[in-house]
């Protein structure tokens, strides 16, 4: 064992690879990352197996070329168009009055052998919703604790076995035989929620290509998830077909003008109305398009997306009781203006727009909305605040015990991109300033007085040149 992690996202429209291995401080150190165009899956399912295979392969030869690393192991996404998700109990006796990883272990099989796991499905994660000692409820970590009872309430996501085998069928093909599958929505909002959106509830919704996965988070765990088979190639198909255009000019009109929020219509500031686009069949003749009218397209199919999770959400009972607010991540959430849609449709929850903070290194760059699935799996598995848990091989992860004569001061170093703790690495984009994002561990960002150079801008100038009249 050398620590060393393959993850894969296998998205709809690429696959993502990416090779990582833990630094002596848990920071997670990128070795090389890989992306290729997908084929042979589409809405989360492998519809080809050998083009599949080729993709993935494509994309870890890509990753390897970087490093001569050998890793260990390999970690998968899968979609939640595969799953179904239970809760379930289970408690054990303490035989030595002091709960160690074996009664963590135990407790955790336990609640697992008490569920119903119906039939050709398999075990994906077993997450621990709470623990409880004798009679203490929501013990967070009960390891070290003093009892004689452990009891504990998980959230257990199965996945469909033949889908799985699937996967692991083009994984071996691509020269992978052994992995871990990992929920791609459980995933992303590892690599974007923080600790205070973890344990306050946080919904993620991750705006994919044929996929829109959606989860939500409470007292530190996941506690449901959702998916729904429509992304933003759905938004590209209905240009095509409405506007008789092939699909890659359909794909350039959504990624060039696509906006939710710009004013399109005639004489707008923008001095821009029309669009050639070529036609179907035909593609030397061009017919002019009016942008409002691909506008029009574009909203219709986002805010319907957007209203199917508001229902999903609502038929669960979470929508009231939300927490923190939304964040939508994902290859669509790029598009122009979805936040004010988004804050329209789910009417008054606060809504952010987020990416995985860039885990630098060198010349590769991870911060991009498309990568939220892949960074979370890093977290999930190489990340300082992992938690105890069940992985897909019904295996324990435990958190990672970090070495206090090595571990930095609880800050994030952003030029260093050395986050102490994964969960901080939630990077909001929004003009507007937002509390959240301070880092509030580092008081002297909020307390420290103004030194004379930051004086001298803003009020600290106009106050010397006050100065200077007496
Ligand atoms: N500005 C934009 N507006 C709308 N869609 C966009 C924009 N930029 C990228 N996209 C879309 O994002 C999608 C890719 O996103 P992402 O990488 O998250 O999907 P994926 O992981 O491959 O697919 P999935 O998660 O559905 O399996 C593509 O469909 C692309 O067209
Ligand atoms: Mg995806």
């Amino acid at each position: 064992m050398n620590n060393t992690l393959l993850a894969i996202d296998f998205g709809s429209s690429s696959v993502k690879a990416v090779i990582a291995k833990p630094d002596l401080e848990h920071n997670i150190g990128i070795l090389g990352i890989g992306t290729q165009k997908s084929q042979g899956i589409y809405k989360g399912i492998i519809t080809n197996i050998e083009d599949a295979a080729n993709s993935i392969r494509d994309a870890v030869l890509m990753a390897k070329k970087n490093t001569l690393e050998n890793f260990d192991t390999t970690v998968v996404s899968i979609s939640g168009n595969h799953t179904k998700s239970i809760r379930s109990s289970g408690s054990v006796n303490v035989p030595n009055g002091i709960i160690t990883e074996t009664e963590i272990n135990q407790v955790m099989q336990m609640a697992l052998y008490n569920a119903t796991i119906v039939p050709e499905y398999e075990v994906i994660h077993v997450i621990p919703i709470h623990f409880k000692v004798d009679d203490t409820v929501d013990v967070d970590n009960p390891l070290n604790m003093n009892g004689s009872r452990l009891e504990a309430s998980v959230f257990i996501v199965t996945a469909k076995r033949t889908s799985l085998t699937n996967i692991k069928s083009a994984l071996k093909i691509s020269g992978i035989e052994n992995c871990i599958f990992v929920l791609d929505g459980y995933a992303s909002a590892m690599a974007l929620l923080d600790s205070q959106q973890k344990k306050f509830g946080a919904t993620v919704i991750n705006l994919g290509d044929s996929t829109t996965e959606f989860v939500c988070f409470k007292s530190n765990s996941l506690i449901f998830n959702g998916f729904i088979p429509v992304g933003s190639s759905h938004i590209t198909n209905d240009l095509s077909e409405m506007l008789h255009t092939p699909p890659a000019a359909a794909e350039k009109l959504k990624i060039d003008y696509g906006s939710l929020i710009k004013d399109y219509s005639p004489k707008n500031d923008l001095g821009i109305t029309k669009v050639k686009i070529p036609r179907i069949g035909d593609e030397h003749t061009s017919s002019e398009v009016a942008l409002e009218s691909i506008q029009t397209i574009i909203h219709a199919r986002v805010e319907e997306i957007l209203i199917l999770i508001r229902k999903n959400l609502k038929k669960s009972g979470l929508l009231d009781n939300i927490g923190s607010g939304i964040v939508v991540t994902g290859g669509m959430s790029n598009l122009d203006g979805i936040k004010v849609l988004a804050q329209a449709v789910f009417d008054g929850i606060p809504v952010s727009i987020s990416a995985p903070k860039n885990i630098k290194n060198g010349f590769m760059s991870l911060d991009e909305p498309t990568m939220s699935t892949i960074v979370g799996i890093l977290y999930l598995m190489l990340g300082k605040s992992r938690g105890f848990e069940l992985d897909s091989n019904k295996k324990l992860v435990r958190p990672i015990k970090v070495d206090p004569r090595i571990s930095k001061p609880a800050h994030v170093d952003i030029n260093t991109q050395k986050a102490d703790d994964i969960n901080t690495s939630a990077n909001v984009k929004s003009n507007e300033t937002n509390l959240s994002n301070l880092d509030l561990n580092n008081k002297q960002a909020i307390l420290t007085p103004l030194d004379d150079k930051q004086k001298k801008k803003g009020v600290g100038k106009f106050w010397t040149k006050i100065s200077e009249w007496f």
